[in-house]
């Protein structure tokens, strides 16, 4: 039976090897999927210990995914521009890297009928998060991307990263008017998560806008709460997300294909 981690600090709530594991029994294979604390101190010595007691794949978590990113030997595209990853593997004693959270956005965004392709879409937030996504993001190519973060130089650095895109890309603090009538807004801020104030621009919320917060909870999340009281109907959580960037983790360990939405339905039921 293959061995699978989603390694991490803390790490007990993480909802990864349930969702794993769903995927597994929809696919009919047997797996084993277990959580388990990693502090960055400990993370190489961990590292080699998971992978030679015989795990095929790990995920990782906060906050090991930049450190995930610099241990790799071959990288991604999209880990290499991000400079972190999510899903470790090895192949002949090579340890690989990728990161699966952009993609896995901007498939629930598609399967959500979300449009980013065209589209002026606000970033909230400018930290891990949203230089995860960024790439996914830019590859749909939407017309213009203003990131806001309460430390405006973090989202200068991101955008000197992308500034020669197609796609025009600039960088705000949090509350700064938009330049446009945004079409998307996507929280990537732990502001709410954490019950602090969540500060934006008074012009945040137009007419026929989604928003989509990577942050999830049981209950509606407390970005979620304002959009939907600034009238944004389409307002989701990053609950998909999760779901998908471990679908594509699974499909790279095991050339498998979960059926994401089954196994959403399995364990939301
Ligand atoms: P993650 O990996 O989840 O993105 P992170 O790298 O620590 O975590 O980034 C957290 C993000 O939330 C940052 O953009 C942070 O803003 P700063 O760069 O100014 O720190 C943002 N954030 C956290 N608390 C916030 C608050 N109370 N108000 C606004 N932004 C906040």
């Amino acid at each position: 039976m293959k061995k699978f981690a989603v390694i991490g600090s803390p790490i007990s709530h993480s909802l990864s090897p349930s969702i794993h594991t769903a995927f597994a029994k929809i696919l009919g294979v047997d797996i084993r999927y277990d959580a388990i604390e990693v502090k960055l101190e400990n993370f190489e010595e961990q590292l080699n210990h998971l992978f030679s007691s015989g795990y095929s794949g790990l995920n990782v978590t906060l906050p090991l995914k930049e450190k995930a990113f610099y241990f790799s030997t071959k990288r991604s595209k999209i880990c290499s521009l991000t400079k972190s990853a999510n899903t470790l593997w090895q192949e002949d004693g090579v340890l690989f890297a990728d990161s699966t959270d952009g993609k896995g956005l901007m498939e629930d965004l598609i399967s959500k009928g979300l449009t980013a392709k065209g589209s002026n879409i606000v970033v909230l937030g400018a930290g891990g998060s949203a230089k995860a996504i960024l790439p996914s993001l830019l590859e749909a190519k939407p017309n213009e991307i203003f990131i806001l973060n309460r430390t405006l130089s973090k989202a200068e650095e991101i955008v000197e990263i992308y500034i020669n895109n197609t796609t025009k890309i600039t960088a705000g603090p949090l509350n700064e008017k938009l330049p446009f009538k945004s079409d998307g807004i996507i929280n990537t801020t732990s502001a709410g998560l954490l019950g602090q104030e969540i500060v934006y621009p008074e012009n945040l919320f137009s007419d026929q806008a989604w928003s989509y917060d990577l942050n999830y909870t049981d209950v509606t999340t407390n970005f979620n709460k304002l959009a939907k009281r600034n009238k944004i109907y389409k307002a989701y959580d990053g609950m998909g997300m999760l779901f998908r960037q471990a679908a594509l983790s699974f499909e790279i360990w095991t050339d498998l294909t979960p059926d994401v939405d089954k196994a959403i339905e399995m364990l939301t039921k």
